[in-house]
């Protein structure tokens, strides 16, 4: 969604006291790299990777810093967990940047789980969670852990139960939730998704170099970031600040696990898994959805001669062959993207999105979804009419709305093909694209 499809209400800054001041925030449309007078294109190419001011909250639910605070206290409470033995930071642990250092983590049940633990950073710009994207909210995910018996085995309402008869615990609910009975089972959920939303990778010396300071990257750094971002291919998935596109690709590691194919049922997306973001990931290791790549020469190995070939592979995935010189050179750039000491969170300060319900589209009733973007953005239609949308891209999409009062999935709509969804009830609607949710168009649709 671009700027202009968006209200947009800037909230307190609460978090740390380091909160973002009003000439970041005013320098947000422009960046100190003087305006046409920046020749080093590697300085311009790092202009999309710059990072954001402020951080994303749901306008419906908006936090407060008792909320944040409660968040924390769960994401490290043993109550959480039936036998006692684990919080939320037994495996994402704070010092591992919110991971846990092995390639498969155990929960209770003392057996390996059958993916990594990735790590917490960005989570308040996802729009799906979990490796396969099988959750739509960081609320609804919480309880998945808690109540997985291999993971924590606990009963959400009896561990609520258990919060609610300690007396400062009924304190920090009350505060996080004014006004609302409790505590919970929701409330705990919403607590963890708010502090959740607060874990920002830090800036690190990547960052530096994107503010215009060229000195921040080295000779080899700046030639595997040239890389990057050109020969090898990696910015068609690793974009954006986070350096992640948040769809779903199959890179052709071995393996049988089906990955996105489990939730959408589509065969285009075989063994496809969320792009991860970038940052921090000297400290995340071992890598990939199965840990299965422990260290980051490995990883870039992978893409120049370890890729299984079979009809799933994204089509976003280049084949490539690398000399050793650029494998290091890659490794070396993707080394800038970590903090040198144990990262915390960085301190923005928060902003409440809302989709407009505006036209921007005047008269036209259909949208393309050319480099996984839906243009327009929103579209206004009267109740009885149909939204177009063209498959102009290279990609397979699947166009998704999950809502009550029309639900549709266009299953694999492959390139060239058209689908039509007809909107009979007055509303606002989400459309998003079940392999790259990151494409989201807002649909307002009014009497006729
Ligand atoms: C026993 C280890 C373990 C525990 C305990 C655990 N997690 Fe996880 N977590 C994982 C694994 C493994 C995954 C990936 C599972 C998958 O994708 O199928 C995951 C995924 C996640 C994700 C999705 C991240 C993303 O990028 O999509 C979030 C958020 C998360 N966990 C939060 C929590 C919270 C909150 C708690 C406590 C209520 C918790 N976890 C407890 C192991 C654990
Ligand atoms: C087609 C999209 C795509 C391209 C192109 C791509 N990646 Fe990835 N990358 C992914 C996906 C998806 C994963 C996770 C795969 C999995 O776990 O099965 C991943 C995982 C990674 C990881 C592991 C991160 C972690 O936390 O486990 C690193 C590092 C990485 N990629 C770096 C690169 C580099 C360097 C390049 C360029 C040589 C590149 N990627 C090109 C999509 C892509």
């Amino acid at each position: 969604m671009t700027t202009r499809d968006l209200a947009r209400l800037v909230l307190q800054p609460f978090l740390l006291g380091v909160a973002v001041c009003a000439a970041a925030l005013a320098a947000a449309g422009g960046w100190p790299v003087r305006a046409g007078g920046e020749t080093d294109p590697l300085l311009v190419a790092a202009q999309a990777f710059r990072r954001p001011a402020t951080v994303p909250v749901p306008a419906a639910d908006p936090p407060n810093p008792a909320r944040v605070a409660l968040g924390e206290r769960l994401f490290h409470d043993t109550r959480l967990s039936r036998d006692g033995s684990r919080s939320c930071a037994s495996c994402h642990d704070p010092a591992l940047a919110f991971t846990d250092g092995v390639a498969r983590g155990k929960g209770i049940a003392g057996v390996p789980l059958a993916r990594n633990t990735p790590h917490l950073w960005n989570l308040a710009w996802g729009e799906t969670f979990f490796w396969d994207g099988r959750s739509g909210s960081l609320e609804s995910q919480a309880r998945g852990p808690i109540e997985n018996p291999l993971e924590m085995g606990q009963d959400l309402e009896a561990a609520t139960r258990l919060l609610s008869y300690d007396p400062a615990m009924r304190e920090r609910f009350e505060a996080a939730f004014p006004g609302e009975a409790g505590p919970s089972s929701g409330q705990a959920l919403r607590a963890l998704a708010a502090w959740e939303r607060m874990l920002v990778s830090p800036s690190t010396r990547f960052d530096r170099f994107a503010e215009g300071d060229r000195t921040a990257l080295d000779e080899r750094e700046r030639a595997g970031f040239e890389l990057f971002v050109g020969k090898a291919g990696c910015v068609s998935c690793h974009s954006g600040w986070a350096f992640t596109d948040r769809a779903y690709h199959d890179i052709g590691l071995p393996g049988e696990d089906r990955g996105r194919a489990a939730v959408t049922g589509l065969s285009a997306t075989e063994h496809a898994f969320r792009t991860p973001g970038l940052r921090e990931l000297a400290w995340t290791g071992p890598y990939m959805h199965d840990g299965s790549l422990t260290t980051l020469d490995a990883v870039v190995d992978h893409y120049s001669d370890g890729v299984v070939q079979r009809p799933s592979l994204s089509p976003d995935l280049p084949q490539l062959r690398l000399t050793g010189q650029e494998r290091e050179a890659l490794v070396a750039f993707l080394g800038t993207l970590s903090s040198e000491d144990p990262p915390t969170p960085a301190s923005l300060a928060v902003e409440a999105v809302v989709p407009r319900a505006v036209a921007l589209a005047d008269g036209s009733r259909t949208v393309s979804q050319k480099d996984k973007t839906f243009l327009p953005g929103a579209m206004r239609l009267k109740a009885g009419e149909q939204l177009v949308v063209v498959n102009d891209d290279k990609r397979t999409h699947n166009v998704r709305l999950d809502d009550a009062r029309t639900a549709f999935d266009s299953g694999a709509q492959e390139p060239g093909q058209t689908v039509r969804i007809p909107f009979a009830q007055p509303g606002t609607y989400r459309v998003y694209c079940g392999i790259h949710p990151a494409m989201q168009l807002t649909v307002s649709v009014l009497e006729r």
